[in-house]
């Protein structure tokens, strides 16, 4: 039996994008239906209990420059708190060494650390020409577009040590694909996006805050205010359009509403049968858009042991399989947590194992930054974003080579009443929660003016 609701707008997904917007609208008046396809509210933020321990599955982090997601977790009450950073930071260069540092430039030879520190003036000077919301007006554009960032690297330097420490900023720690996967656009958007590349290059600037309970808060806190507009378990297969309005089906509901925001990663747009077919463009636009591949590592011991070695648990290696590692212990816990990350062709590669073998790798990786302390967690965890079947990969989208200065420009522009929106798809805060929410204002307000637009029309 199929149940008919009638809504001003339909929301497909309840992640930080859909309920900013539902948020919004409701705010501005509007009668809201949000369907989410999973069992719980949150989409790629989500706080779990693994074996006792309490792990952020995926997204955690909250940096200065956020200034939406700051102002939703003052709005709703969330408080924060800062991420361990005392003591001194590893390095595993080429040599398999672990080297200890302080400050933001890795201890290779000088000459790599002065490379190192010139390719990030370069890349600071190009990114300040960047518009995040419209890399695609660059005048080169074109040109940047179609060079892989690898290839751009090679072009700039032949110290093949500080190629692999920039392009790990970037490709490794926030894609999620390697450099010869994305252009050089691609790259200057994921640094203009977060105010410059010196600001991805520093760790207690990107990685800054968390909050307390978990960042899932965020979208908990929304869902909650919005009440039974939030419908679970909603996968929506078929979104029927006209300028008439949307009608938007899951298996038991059918949603009548004047607009709807598809407020789910690109690479999900095609699960939804749209009735009639998206425009050509549409169709080629969204098949440019990929998730990257990670893997999100929680290994939770006994004591932060590290703290007591006079580290900070911060640690980098473009010749690691974890490849960046923090001290994620949560606020107010005895026991004390890492968190590490293994993205893309690393992620095959171990993918392709076991997962005990899996496990033994990946430890050994912590091992050769931390210790063997690091061999024995209490509980260890892998989030797999992958194999989840209403995300499919992590952390966020990005265009293939020449797809931003392609289609980037029309990525925005609703199709009749449907209108399509996530972090994926921000320009500050691109990837991130704080794009997600950014988007979702945008669109909320968009709608709410489209609606009041077409009801002046029919007065
Ligand atoms: P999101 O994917 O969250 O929401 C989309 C929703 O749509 C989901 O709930 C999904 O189930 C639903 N859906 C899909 N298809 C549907 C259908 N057909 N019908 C109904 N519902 C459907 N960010 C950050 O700021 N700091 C960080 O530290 C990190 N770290 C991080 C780690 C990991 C492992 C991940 C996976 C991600 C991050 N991120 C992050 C990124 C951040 O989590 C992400 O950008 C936002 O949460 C995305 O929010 P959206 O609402 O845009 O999409």
């Amino acid at each position: 039996m199929t149940e008919t609701l009638n809504a001003d707008v339909v929301i497909i997904g309840a992640g930080a994008t859909g309920l900013t917007a539902a948020t919004d609208l409701v705010k501005a008046g509007h009668s809201v239906v949000v369907l989410e396809a999973r069992d719980r509210v949150g989409g790629r933020l989500w706080t779990n209990d693994i074996e006792g321990q309490m792990f952020e599955i995926g997204g955690q982090w909250v940096s200065p420059d956020q200034t939406a997601l700051l102002a939703t977790l003052e709005e709703l009450g969330l408080p924060t708190y800062s991420r361990y950073r005392e003591g001194e930071s590893v390095y595993v260069g080429r040599d398999g060494v672990a080297k200890r540092f302080t400050g933001d430039i890795f201890p290779a030879s000088p000459t790599t650390e002065s490379e190192i520190e010139r390719l990030i003036v370069v890349l600071d000077e190009l990114v300040a020409q960047v518009d995040p919301d419209a890399p695609w007006a660059h005048p080169q554009a074109h040109e940047l577009d179609h060079v892989s960032f690898r290839t751009w690297l090679e072009q700039q330097s032949d110290d093949e040590e500080a190629r692999d420490n920039i392009a790990l900023f970037i490709a490794d720690a926030m894609l999620t694909k390697p450099a010869h996967a994305f252009s050089t656009l691609q790259a200057l958007l994921m640094a203009a996006s977060a105010g410059s590349f010196s600001n991805l290059v520093d760790a207690d600037f990107i990685l800054d805050k968390r909050v307390v309970g978990g960042l899932q808060g965020v979208p908990l806190a929304l869902a909650a205010s919005l009440g039974d507009r939030v419908k679970l378990e909603q996968p929506v297969h078929t979104l029927e359009w006209s300028d008439d309005g949307v009608v938007a089906t899951t298996d038991t509901l059918r949603v009548e509403a004047k607009r709807a925001l598809v407020a789910v990663p690109p690479n999900l747009y095609g699960r939804i049968d749209y009735v009639p077919p998206l425009p050509r463009r549409r169709h080629q636009l969204h098949q440019h858009l990929s998730l990257g591949l990670v893997i999100k590592v929680h290994a939770t011991y006994e004591t932060p042991f590290w703290r007591d070695k006079g580290l900070s648990g911060t640690a980098f290696s473009p010749y690691q399989l974890v490849h960046e590692a923090y001290d994620n212990s949560n606020h107010g816990e005895t026991r004390g947590t890492l968190v590490g990350f293994v993205s893309d062709e690393k992620a095959d590669r171990v993918f392709a194992l076991d997962a005990d073998e899996r496990k033994r790798l990946i430890l050994e990786s912590l091992a050769a930054y931390y210790g063997d302390e690091a061999l024995s967690p209490a509980v260890y965890y892998e989030s797999d974003w992958a194999s989840e079947e209403w995300t499919q990969g992590a952390y966020a989208a990005s265009y293939d080579l020449g797809g931003l200065s392609r289609y980037g420009q029309d990525q925005n522009s609703p199709v009749g009443p449907i209108r399509f929106g996530s972090s994926d798809l921000a320009g500050l805060g691109f990837q991130h929660v704080d794009g997600a929410i950014r988007v979702g204002h945008r669109i909320g307000a968009e709608i709410a003016e489209s609606l009041a637009a077409t009801a002046v029309a029919s007065a």
